[in-house]
């Protein structure tokens, strides 16, 4: 695990984990994780790994599911179930459904972590309506059909559904980042909006609002590489660590600090932003 500057040791506080309320929160349950083939889900799968519990590792990349589902068994505590679905695809979500029908009855905990990001200016996006299609499949129609399917059983076990959401939904939302931010924000207000129907029925609800991660996610924006960001290990122990808390939200703890900005700066930011954003465009030459 990549050491942290001064700067990211205060700004993440690292997570201390009680193993042995782990262990007793998730002992012998079923796991759903989506998105488990890399970054915060490859994380997840590692560490819950550790326990006597049956994980279900959903992603489109089997190859990487199996090395990990080894890596696991190697272990001999936990049990993996891989399935390759690409969750935006219909036929292929009824296979998971019907896989968690049929063979593991279950989750109790359901991590919904699989999500794209695509980084792109209006400008660039004229011709390209299916970037915002498939963000909106995959980070808000894609949990909203799982979770739709599993309610039932969750409510039978008294389950706990853990959201990996981020920051931005709360913030004055960034240029470039509109096919993202709006398919993440989605998600959150039908999140937000489900959970006291969920939380009445016994079901455990958990949002984990997210900065800035060191995954692959973000490998392809340079601006990001200097910028501080936690590390997918790290998250992974403040996701196990809501197991046994069953708190509703997570943030970073500066994040306040931030949504007072967005509020108070909102106008400033709204003339300013156009004007460097034009700037920009002249210096570039761009049309
Ligand atoms: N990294 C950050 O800075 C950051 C910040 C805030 C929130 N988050 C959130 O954290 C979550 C995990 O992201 P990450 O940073 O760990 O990125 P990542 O390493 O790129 O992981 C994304 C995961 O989602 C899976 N996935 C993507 N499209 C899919 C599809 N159509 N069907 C099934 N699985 C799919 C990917 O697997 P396959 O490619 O194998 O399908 C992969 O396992 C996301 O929801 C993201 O929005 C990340």
């Amino acid at each position: 695990m990549r050491r942290y500057s001064v700067l990211e040791r205060l700004l993440f506080p690292s997570a201390r984990l009680d193993e042995d309320r782990l262990a007793k929160a998730i002992r012998r349950k079923t796991i759903l994780i989506t998105g488990a083939s890399s970054g915060i889900g490859e994380q997840i799968a590692l560490l819950l790994g550790q326990f006597p519990v049956h994980l279900v590792l959903v992603a489109r990349r089997e190859d990487k599911l199996l090395v990990i589902k080894r890596q696991i068994e190697s272990n001999k505590k936990a049990q993996v179930t891989v399935v390759a679905a690409d969750l935006r695809r219909d036929n292929e979500m009824e296979a998971l459904l019907g896989t968690l029908r049929e063979e593991c009855n279950k989750p109790d905990i359901v991590v919904s972590n699989a999500g794209l990001s695509i980084r792109r200016s209006i400008y660039d996006s004229l011709d390209r309506y299916h970037d915002y299609a498939r963000t909106m499949s995959i980070n808000y129609l894609a949990p909203v059909k799982l979770l739709l399917s599993v309610i039932p059983g969750l409510e039978r076990r008294q389950g706990q559904v853990i959201n990996v959401s981020t920051i931005n939904t709360s913030l004055i939302p960034l240029p470039s980042w509109a096919a993202y931010q709006a398919s993440k924000s989605a998600f959150d207000t039908w999140f937000r909006s489900a959970a006291p129907e969920l939380n009445a029925a016994g079901i455990f609800t958990t949002t984990i609002y997210l900065p800035l991660v060191r995954t692959p996610m973000i490998e392809p924006t340079a601006a990001y590489r200097k910028m501080p960001a936690m590390s997918p290990e790290h998250v992974a122990r403040i996701i196990a660590k809501s197991m046994y808390t069953k708190r509703r939200t997570w943030n970073p703890w500066w994040l306040f600090l931030g949504q007072v900005a967005s509020i108070l700066f909102r106008g400033l930011w709204e003339r300013r932003m156009p004007r460097k954003l034009s700037k920009r465009r002249d210096k570039h030459g761009d049309a």
